[in-house]
């Protein structure tokens, strides 16, 4: 074989398949792990690295589990999936759905949804029901019609999604040869930091032993973990992590608890400091919720936690052309506009005070 196959095939040892679950991939997984050149330096890390997520196929972490609850749902017979989502479920529910023919429902907070998210939702051809209200609403609402209709939830209260999502950690311990000894994460239905947590467990021959701390981040307007309480009226930039009430809440807590970890908030202003760092100084384009995790490890040291000579991994879980509106709001640069004469386009070349041309 050769080349890689996607998470069933690559870890389908650690998986709970059967003679009958069939492979559903879209070559998903074995994202980059890329060293930071100017971050970790700066904080003194041993080594920090990101977890390019957003290079999977519909550019997010959710295809590795959705791969999976795809198969158990086929498995199952199932012949219709539907989910809430803040975006990225849906865009990685349609792609497998329109893959393996599955009619696909997707429900959404109406108007509140990445643009780059609702294209790929559109061109992969789901169904899209938008709801008056928040993520916690359209939640609610699929759960329900879970249970009274012939769907299959494929929302990450569906055990084959963190099943299918803790082989990110695999990966990680495979590419360093140990856990790292810190694990950053946004949280927002806390899926993924649940994911993780049990990917280090079931690997720990792997390591002697060793585990990460999990140190997982909510936007400061979204924090429920944090306040202890659920948020009615979540607010965030980052729209992926703006929840209130997340599904995953008492397992997120274990994996922090068991790992001597910690969830904290980062608010808006130093999650759009970390994203806009990443882009202009280490050349990873994610969106706004990934951006969370690098505004927590920012963060670590005000917390009073050392990263001097620590290896930290943070979890970029999505491709920033995800959300294009915010890169055009936040991000901008003004264009320079010119004719297409040698003279002139020189003169503006040189005009510019900061370079030396
Ligand atoms: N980062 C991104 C880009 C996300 O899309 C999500 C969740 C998270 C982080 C948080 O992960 O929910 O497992 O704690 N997005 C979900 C969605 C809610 O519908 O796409 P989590």
């Amino acid at each position: 074989m050769g080349m890689l196959g996607g998470v069933m095939e690559r870890y389908g040892s650690y998986l709970p398949m059967t003679s009958s679950t069939p492979i559903v991939t879209l070559k998903e997984g074995s994202t980059p792990l890329v060293r930071s050149r100017v971050i970790g330096p700066e904080l003194g890390c041993e080594a920090l690295y990101f977890k390019l997520e957003g290079s999977n196929p519909t550019g997010s972490f959710k295809d590795r589990g959705m791969c999976f609850a795809v198969a158990k749902a086929i498995e199952g017979g199932a012949q219709h999936i539907i989910c809430a989502s803040t975006g990225n479920t849906s865009a990685s529910a349609a792609a497998y759905g329109a893959r393996y023919g599955l009619s696909t429902v997707v429900v959404v907070p109406a108007g509140e949804i990445a643009i780059g998210k609702l294209a790929q939702a559109m061109a992969y051809g789901a169904r899209i029901l938008a709801v008056n209200g928040n993520f916690d609403d359209a939640l609610r609402l699929v759960r329900e019609a879970s249970e009274q209709l012939e769907l299959a939830l494929v929302n990450s209260v569906n055990p084959f999604r963190i099943e299918g999502q803790k082989t990110g950690a695999f990966e990680i311990v495979d590419e360093i040869g140990d856990a790292p000894d810190f694990l950053c994460i946004p949280v927002g239905n806390a899926g993924n930091i649940t994911a993780y947590w049990r990917g280090f467990n079931e690997y720990k021959d792997k390591t002697d032993g060793r585990v990460p701390r999990m140190m997982g981040f909510q936007a400061a307007g979204a924090a429920p973990i944090v306040d202890g309480a659920p948020v009615l009226k979540p607010r965030t930039i980052a729209s992926a992590i703006k929840i209130g009430n997340p599904a995953s809440w008492r397992y997120a807590e274990e994996a922090r608890d068991e790992s001597d970890g910690m969830i904290e908030a980062v608010t808006d202003d130093q999650i759009m400091d970390a994203y806009l760092r990443l882009a202009r100084q280490e050349g990873i384009f994610c969106e706004p919720a990934s951006a969370a995790s690098v505004a927590g490890v920012l963060r670590m040291p005000e917390l009073g936690v050392s990263l001097a000579g620590r290896t930290v991994v943070c979890i970029l879980t999505g491709n920033g052309l995800k959300d294009p509106s915010t890169a055009e709001q936040r991000a901008s640069v003004e264009l320079e506009y010119v004719e297409p004469d040698f003279a002139q386009f020189e003169a503006v070349l040189r005009s510019d005070p900061k370079s030396s041309l």
